[in-house]
């Protein structure tokens, strides 16, 4: 289980990092690009045992809900990695030019990675949670309570507002993004606010599994 959190931790900071394009430049860009790879390689490898049983069981709401929350995940960051492979300039160098809009796909797929990361981690917010309040040597309390309230706010209120504010809507749809110069710049507000928006994200696939298992 150790070994899963340090993982999944790691593809989450390397997924951070790389994002951040001005900070890291093209290099370290690319070479996180490929950790990200390898780690999400071993993710995946030790997650076989869900693509295994697809074929089997009962496709119940929920099951369905997971189910296309990992594709989306899944086709992002294959088309991510393809399609950054063949505009490398550092890493792999060694091919033709590529058209303009291949460089839009791919930063298209990587903000659909974005949104789908943090649906993905709303999905398993259930496991993740008391991971992390055990080593936060948590205990369960009235605040304990009233302190996750306000942090889901924070997280929700944050996400809705840096979502705006990295123009994420016209990312995805691949239009040109033109806007005021944000309030928050530098690589310490590019790394929070993309961390709320996943939080708003895994907030809205955890609720939303929350409300089908009700139904
Ligand atoms: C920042 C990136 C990611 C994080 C933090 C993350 C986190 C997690 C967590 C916490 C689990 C539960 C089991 C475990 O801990 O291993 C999980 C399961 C899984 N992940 Fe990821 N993941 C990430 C990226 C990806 C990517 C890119 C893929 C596929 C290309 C993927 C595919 C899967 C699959 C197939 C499962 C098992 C099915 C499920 O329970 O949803 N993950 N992930
Ligand atoms: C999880 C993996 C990755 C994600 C989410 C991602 C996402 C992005 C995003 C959002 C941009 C636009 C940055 C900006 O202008 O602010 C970008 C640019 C770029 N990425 Fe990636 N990337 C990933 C992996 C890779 C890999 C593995 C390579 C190549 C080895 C790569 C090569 C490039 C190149 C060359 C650019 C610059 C394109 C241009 O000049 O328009 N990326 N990437």
């Amino acid at each position: 289980m150790k070994k899963r959190m340090l993982i999944d931790t790691a593809m989450l900071l390397t997924f951070l990092l790389l994002l951040d394009y001005r900070f890291v430049h093209n290099k370290g860009h690319e070479i996180l690009g490929i950790l990200f790879l390898v780690l999400a390689l071993i993710h995946n490898r030790w997650n076989l045992s869900w693509y295994r049983s697809l074929l089997r069981g009962k496709w119940t709401k929920q099951r369905l809900f997971s189910f296309l929350v990992n594709l989306v995940l899944i086709v992002s960051f294959l088309t991510v990695m393809v399609t950054g492979l063949s505009i490398s300039m550092t890493v792999f160098p060694f091919h033709p030019h590529m058209s303009f809009r291949i460089n839009g796909l791919h930063q298209a797929a990587g903000f659909f990675m974005l949104l789908s990361v943090g649906l993905h981690l709303g999905l398993h917010w259930n496991a993740i949670l008391p991971r992390l309040q055990r080593s936060l040597s948590l205990k369960k309390s009235k605040v304990l309570t009233w302190g996750n309230r306000m942090l889901l706010l924070i997280i929700v209120s944050s996400g809705i507002y840096f979502s705006f504010d990295y123009h994420v809507a016209s990312h995805l749809l691949m239009l040109s993004a033109r806007g005021t110069r944000s309030l928050f710049s530098g690589p310490g507000w590019f790394l929070y606010g993309h961390l709320m928006i996943i939080g708003l994200y895994a907030a809205v696939s955890y609720y939303g599994q929350k409300l089908l298992q009700r139904r």
